[in-house]
């Protein structure tokens, strides 16, 4: 007989031995793509990419769950307790940046891993039936360095980037996303979820490392997510004309590095002047041709400005926008906008903070209110279901570097708490918490 089961009766108790486990497959997964000083590299739909996305599958496979693709490379574990019910996904992304740290999304796909399994132990043994079903996801494409933009499965599955579009998307070498996820064998031909099909999802949990020191600074365990910064990122295409470096008179060029390094500085100034609600920066430039002794004909740049005050954004696109047309005029040089990829500062729905709280609470684990100035797949996912984003502390705050630090005590501690935390929403808790909030 199947017994359906509530949010206080599916406890899942904490077995002796499970932080052992939990660290043993993490040192297994850590090991791939690993650098000589101590980060990883394996960015999306690279050999590396692949090689933790089977390993993951492997893992999952070993436990009892099925494992599917769906058409942007999004590969889910899948737990079925009770046929035909909605799930509860859990997970974050095996991409990296390039020598970028190790605990950025794996953690989450890991500990979301981990805590599934967890769950369906208790259920076997237990003989309880939740009324959802679990299931894990490692998004693809979470980080955008090799490929544009950032949080691009989790963007394709709730439908704000188009999968075709997604798809033709090349890297810096023209691969494009197609290839280089069919050289990995990581493309399914079929949607795993949908709102319309057999197979639909109730809501979605993520842990994530900080990566600010909130955590650090306050001596607390975990972050509890209550709302996301906005970002407006910029591809800017700089338009000069190639000289020689030597020979060119000085008034005579239209030198595409100059107009770039104007914009870079102008990045600066601007966060300096609005303050701590800003964040600026230009992670990228491609200097064309990129030869001694040229004057750069091209400059391809992303661009960044980050707040959680909108007004202040606005305003600090505005005096870009400015400094730009400046830019264009001292170096000689056109400023083409490519492309822009935006999300506003929204809210997490405010019952699944909730959620995570109490279980913090009953678990005897330290919690507090955070926000989160970098994107995660959360970000997409919550304007769309009910969605808990959890994060551990980062030492020092340090992320996108191989020195990314994140104590064990502090992972397992984390997965303890997703655990209760994805346990509690299986009961269909959050299931009127609804989609996105401003
Ligand atoms: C993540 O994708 C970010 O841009 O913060
Ligand atoms: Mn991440
Ligand atoms: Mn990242």
């Amino acid at each position: 007989m199947t017994v359906p089961v509530n949010a206080t009766n599916l406890r899942i108790p904490l077995d002796t031995g499970r932080d052992r486990e939990f660290l043993d497959s993490w040192a297994e997964l850590e090991a791939i793509g690993a650098t000589p000083a101590g980060g990883v590299e394996r960015q999306a739909g690279t050999a590396e990419d692949g090689e933790m996305r089977d390993w993951l599958s492997r893992w999952l496979r070993n436990r009892g769950f099925s494992v599917e693709v769906d058409p942007i490379g999004n590969l889910f574990g899948l737990l079925e307790f009770n046929p035909g019910a909605p799930y509860v996904l859990v997970g974050s992304h095996l991409d990296s940046q390039p020598r970028g740290g190790r605990f950025d999304g794996a953690y989450g796909v890991l500990a979301g891993a981990v805590a599934a399994d967890r769950i369906r132990r208790y259920v076997t043994r237990s003989g309880f039936t939740p009324r959802y079903n679990v299931a894990v996801v490692d998004w693809f494409n979470e980080e955008g360095s090799r490929f544009k933009p950032s949080m691009m499965g989790s963007a394709v599955f709730t439908g704000t980037l188009d999968l075709e579009e997604a798809l033709g998307t090349t890297d810096d070498d023209g691969v494009s996303v197609r290839d280089a996820l069919a050289a990995i064998n990581g493309i399914g031909d079929r949607e795993v979820f949908s709102s319309s099909g057999p197979r639909q999802l109730a809501a979605y949990a993520e842990i994530h490392i900080e990566q600010g020191r909130e955590l650090e600074k306050n001596n607390v365990t975990i972050g509890l997510v209550d709302r996301t910064w906005a970002a407006n990122k910029y591809e800017l295409n700089v338009v000069g004309v190639q000289g020689h470096t030597g020979a060119t008179a000085i008034e005579d060029r239209q030198d595409a590095l100059l107009g770039a390094a104007l914009i870079v500085v102008a990045l600066r100034d601007i966060a300096d002047e609005f303050g701590e609600e800003l964040h600026t920066s230009c992670g990228q430039l491609t200097v064309l041709p990129n030869s001694p002794v040229v004057v750069p004909r091209e400059v391809h740049m992303h661009l960044d400005l980050r707040s959680d005050n909108d007004e202040l954004l606005a305003a600090a696109d505005a005096a870009l926008r400015r400094r730009i047309a400046e830019a264009e005029i001292r170096a000689g040089v056109k400023v083409e906008h490519r492309k822009a990829h935006v999300w506003p500062g929204h809210h997490y729905q405010p019952q699944g903070v909730e959620l995570a709280r109490d279980a913090a609470n009953d678990l005897g684990i330290s919690s507090m209110l955070v926000q989160t100035r970098a994107g995660h797949d959360s970000t997409n996912m919550k304007e769309i279901f009910p969605s808990v984003m959890l994060f551990v502390p980062s030492v020092e705050g340090i992320s996108h570097a191989e020195a990314e630090y994140t104590s064990d005590e502090d992972l397992c501690s984390g997965v303890d708490l997703l655990t209760e935390a994805v346990a509690r929403m299986l009961d269909g808790s959050l299931d009127a918490a609804g989609a996105g909030h401003p």
